[in-house]
């Protein structure tokens, strides 16, 4: 679900935290990165929305940029994060229509439920594609603004990949790879003042991902979730607005999971 002005009075952010700083997101008109912009617009970011698909991404950049009256949110579509000289188009767009970057989010996935024995070469290759190299990509492409303002990146992993999860074997091995990018990214990036941490969301409601990999209904995983009830975008969001403000500042390296311990419990699908 969509935020709305609502996330300001009621919640426990200033409403001016991000003012000045430019969030760039790829998957930003997916459910949950879409949510997470949402959140840093509220408080006071601009944004550019990063995807492949353009109508998609428009719609989303027009939707969010009238969240705040003096919200600047640009679209950068047709942007296939496989190949990092379109990320760098985008970012070339988003420093002539913004002016900077200073939070990365790489957001952009690509999922499908398959066993091992109808799971092609080609079908694994473009999952680790999108979600690992083309984390990597977008981070190659962004780096250069990132060391300018001592910016943070906050990558969209999984928690499948913690116990080994059926039909997600192209996915799992994605995700460790992008917690193992981020973990790496920390340490080299550091002395130079970029931050990078991962969110690890568990099964968030009304999701694409959610619907298409549930395999059990909606009540039956809430019940085995520790916290009794799925994840909502905004949980995933209010994550994110505490990884990238000065209340983090210290916190780098890390793995935020996001789930209600449901993780530590194994499968709930
Ligand atoms: C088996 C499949 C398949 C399926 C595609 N393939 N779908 N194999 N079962 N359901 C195979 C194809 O046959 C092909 O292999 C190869 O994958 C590439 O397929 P293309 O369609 O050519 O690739 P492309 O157009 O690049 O699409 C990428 C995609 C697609 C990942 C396959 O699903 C996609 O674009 N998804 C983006 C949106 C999305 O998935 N969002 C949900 C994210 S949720 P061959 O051998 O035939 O060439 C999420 C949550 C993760 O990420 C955490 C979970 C808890």
């Amino acid at each position: 679900m969509s935020l709305d002005q609502t996330f300001i009075t009621n919640s426990s952010w200033k409403p001016d935290l991000f003012k000045g700083k430019v969030v760039f997101v790829t998957g930003g008109a997916g459910t949950i990165c879409r949510v997470q912009t949402e959140a840093l617009v509220l408080l006071g970011a601009n944004a550019a929305i990063v995807g492949r698909n353009k109508e998609k991404t428009d719609a989303a950049a027009i939707e969010i940029s009238k969240l705040r009256k003096d919200a600047k949110v640009i679209s950068c579509p047709n942007t296939d994060v496989r190949k990092v000289q379109s990320i760098v188009e985008a970012v070339n767009k988003t420093i002539k229509e913004l002016g900077r970057i200073d939070f990365v989010i790489a957001g952009a996935a690509g999922n499908f439920l398959a066993d091992f024995n109808h799971l092609s070469s080609n079908a694994f290759k473009s999952v680790v594609d999108i979600d690992l190299l083309g984390s990597f990509n977008t981070v190659k492409a962004t780096f250069v603004e990132l060391r300018k303002n001592k910016g943070a990146i906050l990558f969209v992993s999984a928690t499948l990949h913690y116990y080994g999860v059926p039909f997600q074997i192209h996915v799992g091995a994605a995700k460790a790879g992008v917690d193992a990018l981020s973990n790496a990214l920390a340490v080299e990036l550091g002395p130079i003042g970029i931050r990078s941490n991962v969110i690890a969301p568990g099964l968030v409601d009304g999701t694409e991902g959610m619907d298409r990999l549930l395999t059990t209904s909606k009540s039956n995983a809430q019940t085995k979730i520790p916290l009794q009830r799925l994840a909502t975008t905004r949980d995933i969001a209010e994550a994110t607005v505490f990884l990238f403000s000065p209340a983090a500042s210290y916190i780098t390296g890390t793995v935020q999971v996001v789930d209600g311990a449901a993780w530590h419990l194994g499968s709930t699908k």
